[in-house]
């Protein structure tokens, strides 16, 4: 009984660790601004909307971060881009189509330049989760004691500027102050408030966001796309089969009682 007891609460440790490193402070603090302001409801199966991403990605990630796993001529295969098309929307540097998605930015300068040196975006949708990643590229907000002007709410003191501050403009945070029995206050997120505004409406910015972390998160897993397709294929088999199978049965045991 015991040890039931003591398999059962470690399967929920499990579980809970799995999904709690990372999700829950990004996806509350996205919360209190508006119900599901939190989740990203990303969809690797629309291309579109990874090849918009990707095009964000290259115009304004890659001053700064490298995707070092992905190889642009994979890229234009899975999302229906021809070679002319990847050569001339995605590689503005001299790049080869066999090349993978590195910078020029060395990592020991940039961590001089930014304390923190920009991580490599290959497989960060697997490392933080779409959610996360989505929360925190709304979640800048002025803060002038930090060097870059700017915090986040997600990932407070993050090295990161505001890099897509024209597209969102600028936002603040807002406190509520709650003074408790012994005198401390205590404050609790409300929202954010545009400062000023961005180049795109704020449903425009959304859409932006969206797209970007969907291309982060093909390239975490870009066998993704094929992986579905094919589970639905293999069920449609099993199915079939499983026709086949049991009226063979039926027809089998039919005299025997
Ligand atoms: C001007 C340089 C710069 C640009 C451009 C930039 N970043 Fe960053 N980014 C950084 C730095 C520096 C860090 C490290 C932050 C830290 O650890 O404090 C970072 C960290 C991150 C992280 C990791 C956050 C975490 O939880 O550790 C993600 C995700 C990220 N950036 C996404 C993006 C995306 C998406 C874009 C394009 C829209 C982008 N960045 C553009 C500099 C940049």
């Amino acid at each position: 009984m015991h040890i039931k007891k003591a398999l059962l609460r470690l399967a929920a440790l499990g579980l809970t660790a799995g999904v709690s490193v990372f999700a829950p402070a990004a996806v509350i603090a996205m919360e209190a601004e508006g119900a599901s302001a939190g989740h990203a409801n990303v969809d690797v199966a629309n291309i579109p909307s990874l090849q918009r991403g990707a095009r964000n990605f290259v115009n304004y990630c890659m001053g700064c971060h490298s995707a070092k796993f992905v190889r642009y001529n994979r890229l234009g295969r899975d999302l229906d881009l021809s070679e002319q098309q990847v050569v001339e929307n995605l590689m503005f540097t001299g790049e080869r189509p066999f090349d993978t998605m590195q910078i020029a930015m060395p990592a020991e300068q940039a961590r001089v330049w930014f304390g923190n040196p920009p991580p490599d975006l290959s497989l960060i949708a697997r490392s933080r989760g779409v959610d996360y990643l989505y929360s925190f590229l709304k979640s800048f907000y002025l803060d002038p004691s930090r060097p870059t002007g700017v915090n986040n709410l997600v990932l407070p003191g993050a090295a990161m500027p505001h890099v897509l501050w024209e597209l969102q403009g600028f936002q603040k945070a807002v406190y509520e102050g709650e003074t408790d029995a012994q005198g401390n206050v205590h404050k609790t997120f409300k929202g954010f408030e545009q400062a000023t505004k961005g180049k795109l409406a704020p449903e425009e910015f959304d859409l932006f966001v969206r797209d970007t972390v969907n291309f982060l998160s093909y390239i975490g897993e870009p066998v993704q796309l094929q992986r579905r397709n094919l589970g639905f294929r293999v069920l449609g088999f099993l199915f079939v089969f499983f026709l086949f199978a049991y009226f063979l049965k039926k027809e089998i045991w039919k005299d025997v009682k």
